[in-house]
């Protein structure tokens, strides 16, 4: 136990892999464990926006932090995050799956759910639902043999809570296209609350919470038209910004939800009250 509730948001000396680490929300993510003193390890399929995001948290926060390739949806990729991960620093305390896949083919990415191809699926699956799945797995199990306990954190979404409303599409632009919400993307993201959930009550024992950060849109180049429409949904009646997610790490992270697993917390302006 911590001797002041201050204390309880600490992690100095805590060693925390956040998966896609080099994305949008994964350097905010990043930013925030190390300024409460956590050393990051900083893991991302692009292994040289990883490497040079964790020497500008070094610089930034003074914790030491690494950079590694990992591809989440290889097996023989992700064990070496894990060795790697203990040979540098000898424990792992935190583990953030916030990985997910764009897809490099838009146009199939977006495609209707009527003519969604089975290649689609399986590749953006391999990625969101079978990455989290292995690196919980292979990180899960150093935790346990390592006996200090941790906490596990997916980034969920809240369109793997809620079904989409395609009208807040019409007119939206980003990335150069209209977009949606996949189906793939609403079922993967359902499926990483449920192995949340799963993994929760499996490793409880083990002193290992496990949990789901819910966010709902958040603000990144989405045309004026689409930031409004999902704006108007919102009873905080704005997108989220990268920074809104942050806390919500920190406290799932921290000691300061010792008594919580299993949860999906969402921090969503409020989307899912009305
Ligand atoms: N941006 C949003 O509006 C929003 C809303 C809800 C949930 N989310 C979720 O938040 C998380 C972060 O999203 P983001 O907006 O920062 O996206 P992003 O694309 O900027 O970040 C994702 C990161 O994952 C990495 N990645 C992709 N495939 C990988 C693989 N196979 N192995 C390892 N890394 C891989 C990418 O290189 C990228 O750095 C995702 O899980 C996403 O689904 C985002």
């Amino acid at each position: 136990m911590t001797s002041t509730y201050r204390d309880l948001f600490d992690l100095s000396g805590r060693v925390a892999i956040v998966t896609g680490g080099a994305g949008i929300l994964g350097r905010h993510f990043c930013l925030g464990l190390a300024e409460h003193g956590a050393n990051v390890v900083v893991a991302d399929v692009d292994g040289g926006a990883a490497e040079a995001y964790a020497g500008e948290l070094e610089s930034k926060t003074g914790v030491s932090c690494i950079g590694m390739a990992c591809d989440v949806a290889c097996e023989s990729s992700v064990e070496r995050l894990a060795a790697a991960t203990l040979e540098h620093f000898g424990r792992i305390d935190v583990l953030h799956n916030n990985a997910a896949s764009k897809s490099d083919d838009l146009e199939a990415f977006f495609a209707p759910v009527e003519e969604y191809s089975l290649a689609e699926w399986r590749k953006i699956m391999a990625v969101n639902l079978d990455g989290v799945f292995l690196v919980s797995r292979t990180v899960g199990k150093r935790m346990i043999e390592l006996g200090r306990g941790g906490s596990i954190i997916h980034t969920g979404s809240i369109y793997g809570h809620l079904g989409s409303d395609s009208r807040i599409y019409e007119g939206s632009e980003y990335l150069g296209t209209a977009i949606n919400t996949p189906p793939v993307y609403a079922a993967s993201k359902a499926g990483v609350a449920g192995l949340a959930r799963y993994l929760a009550t499996q490793w409880a024992t083990h002193g290992i919470r496990v949990n789901t950060l819910v966010p709902g849109g958040v603000e990144s180049g989405q045309n004026d038209i689409f930031q409004s429409r999902y704006s108007q949904r919102v009873p905080l009646g704005r997108m989220a910004q990268v920074g809104d997610l942050v806390g919500a790490s920190i406290y799932l992270a921290s000691e300061a939800s010792r008594y919580v697993t299993g949860q999906s917390l969402f921090v969503d302006g409020g989307l899912s009250a009305w």
